[in-house]
């Protein structure tokens, strides 16, 4: 104990112990980090298809139908796939609530277990497009820059140069992109929710794919100009610059004006 009481009033020890509070921090941090949901492909069972099933009849099948052929009340889903499942439950639009111009994301009603469950029967229904691998997904994977391109030429005159988002006819809107996952995204390409077309992987293809989500991942952070004035490009800035500039501009013209006589 003697020697400990020493060394506790070395000049190194706060620094010592810092360290220790950051391994310790960072060791807790990687032991408890809930794992990326959903990145995984639904390894789909037998089981897994019947609870999928059981969850489908009780929450989807009154405008879906029974056996998913659709009703008036939604379309069929024979065919859409686990990852537009996954994709429109993971995001909150389904199961959709008020008819509206466009269904409205919602907070998530089910864990990823049950949504994979969900995707696991409805793929079972028909071959369709499946949720996509983490690695597929991985953003520091994707070439941010051939991305850019991508994104310009096919989702910017609806979701706006850098994601932002933007209005549409008839009250619909493409959202902002820059909290939706990476899996989230690609299955949003490859699936073409509402209004938005189908991106399939002849079009953009998987590469292409994980390129365009490394883009947005690097969209909406720090603006590296400082105040971003709400990222609408020259009309705020030049709004700025009339109205703080040229007051400071005829400010100075006043005072001098009242100084000279
Ligand atoms: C209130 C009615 C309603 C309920 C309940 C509902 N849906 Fe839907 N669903 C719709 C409508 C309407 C659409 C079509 C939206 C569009 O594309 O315009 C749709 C679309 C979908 C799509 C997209 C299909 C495609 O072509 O990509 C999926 C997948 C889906 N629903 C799954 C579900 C699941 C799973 C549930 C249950 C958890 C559910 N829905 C509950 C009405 C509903
Ligand atoms: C014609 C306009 C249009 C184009 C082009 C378009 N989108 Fe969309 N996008 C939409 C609309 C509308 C929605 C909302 C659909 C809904 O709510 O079901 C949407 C939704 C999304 C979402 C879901 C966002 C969220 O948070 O839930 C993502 C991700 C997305 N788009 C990515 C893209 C990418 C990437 C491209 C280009 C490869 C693209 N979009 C091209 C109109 C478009």
């Amino acid at each position: 104990m003697k020697a400990l009481a020493a060394r506790r009033q070395d000049r190194r020890a706060p620094i010592v112990l810092l360290l220790l509070a950051l391994l310790l921090t960072g060791g807790l941090y990687a032991v408890l980090a809930p794992t990326s949901a959903g990145a995984a492909t639904v390894k789909a069972d037998a089981s897994d298809i019947a609870n999928g099933e059981k969850l489908f009849q009780a929450n989807c099948a009154t405008c879906h139908g029974p056996s998913a052929a659709g009703t008036e009340s939604g379309p069929s889903l024979i065919g859409v796939g686990a990852a537009a499942v996954d994709f429109q439950v993971g995001t909150g639009r389904m199961p959709a609530q008020m008819n509206g111009p466009q269904i409205q994301e919602k907070p998530v009603q089910f864990e990823q277990e049950q949504i994979n469950e969900l995707a696991a029967y409805v793929a079972s229904l028909g071959e369709g497009p499946a949720i996509p691998t983490a690695e597929m997904v991985d953003p520091t994977l994707g070439d941010a820059a051939n991305g850019m391109s991508i994104f310009r030429t096919n989702c910017a005159m609806c979701h706006n140069a850098v994601g932002a988002g933007g209005a549409l006819s008839q009250g619909k809107f493409a959202p902002k992109l820059w909290d939706t996952t990476p899996t989230h995204i690609y299955e949003a390409m490859l699936t073409g929710p509402q209004s938005m077309p189908v991106f399939n992987d002849a079009n953009i293809t998987p590469e292409e794919k994980r390129d365009v989500i490394a883009f947005i991942d690097q969209q909406g952070g720090a603006s590296p100009g400082g105040l971003t004035l709400g990222a609408l490009g020259p009309v705020s800035e030049g709004l700025w610059a009339w109205v703080v500039g040229l007051g400071l501009l005829i400010g100075a013209a006043v005072w001098i004006g009242a100084k000279s006589s």
